[in-house]
C-alpha cells in the first residue's frame, strides 16, 4: 500500500500464527458486514470454525494491521480443478476503518498474488449486490474487468514477470519480518507486567 495518512498501518501476508488475530477480526464484524462478507448470517461459532480452516486450505491471506490489531483482511482461495484458472477473493474491513483506502490496498496485494499464480478469473460471490465492492473493483479497471455484472469479477492477468515475482517475494520476506515484530509487540502488550521496573 502506498503511503496513506488515513490508514497509517501496514498490509502484510498473514501466517498461521496470526490465527487468533484473524478470529478476533471476524468476531468484530457486525451483522451487516458478516452478511456482506459471507453472503449469509454468520454466527460466532461459524466464524471461529472458519478462521481455523482458512489457513489450512489453499488460501493466501493478507491483513491490514494498525496499532497491533488486524482491521482488514483479503483472502485469495485457489479453486482447484478449474479449467479457467479461477480463484475466489473475499475482503473484510472493520466498519470504523472503511473509506480510507484499506480495501484498495488489500486488492493490490490480491491482484499481484493472483497474477503471479496465473489466475485468470477472480470469483467474488458478493459482487452483484455489493456497491462498495463494485466501486473497489472499478478502481482497478486497468487490471479487473466485469465479466458478469452479478457474480464474477475477472482479472485479465498477464503472465508473471521476473519483476512481479520479485515484488511478491520481497513483500513476503518483509511480511514475515513484520509478522514477527507484530507478534513481539502483542506479547509485550500482554505481558507488560513482566518488564523490569525502573526505580
Ligand atoms: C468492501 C470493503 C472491503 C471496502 O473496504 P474499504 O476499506 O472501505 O475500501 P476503500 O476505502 O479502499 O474504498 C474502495 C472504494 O469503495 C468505495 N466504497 C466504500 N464503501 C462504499 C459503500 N458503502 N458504497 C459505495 N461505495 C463504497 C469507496 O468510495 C472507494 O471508491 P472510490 O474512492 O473510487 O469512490 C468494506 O466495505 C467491507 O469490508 N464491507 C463488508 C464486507 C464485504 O462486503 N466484503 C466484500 C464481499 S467479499
Amino acid at each position: 500500500m502506498t503511503e496513506n495518512a488515513a490508514a497509517p498501518g501496514h498490509i502484510r501476508k498473514l501466517w498461521p500464527a496470526d490465527l487468533p488475530e484473524f478470529r478476533r477480526h471476524l468476531m468484530r464484524l457486525d451483522a451487516d458486514s458478516r452478511r456482506a462478507r459471507f453472503a449469509m448470517a454468520a454466527s460466532d461459532e461459524f466464524l471461529a470454525t472458519y478462521a481455523e480452516t482458512a489457513f489450512a486450505l489453499d488460501t493466501l491471506l493478507f491483513g491490514y494491521i494498525e496499532q497491533g490489531e488486524l482491521r482488514g483482511v483479503a483472502e485469495l482461495r485457489m479453486l482447484s480443478g478449474q479449467r479457467s484458472r479461477m480463484a475466489e477473493a473475499a475482503f473484510s474491513v472493520e466498519p470504523e476503518y472503511r473509506h480510507r483506502g484499506i480495501g484498495a490496498g488489500l486488492m493490490e496485494h490480491v491482484v499481484l498474488a493472483a497474477r503471479n499464480r496465473g489466475i485468470r478469473r477472480l470469483y467474488m460471490s458478493c459482487l452483484g449486490l455489493n456497491r462498495a465492492m463494485q466501486a473497489l473493483a472499478r478502481r482497478f479497471s486497468a487490471e479487473l474487468v466485469f465479466e458478469s455484472e452479478d457474480v464474477l469479477g475477472i482479472v485479465e492477468a498477464p503472465a508473471p514477470t521476473t519483476g512481479t515475482l520479485m515484488q511478491e517475494a520481497v513483500t513476503n520476506a518483509g511480511s514475515f519480518a513484520t509478522a514477527i515484530l507484530d507478534l513481539q509487540q502483542k506479547w509485550w502488550q500482554r505481558y507488560a507486567f513482566l518488564r523490569p521496573r525502573t526505580p
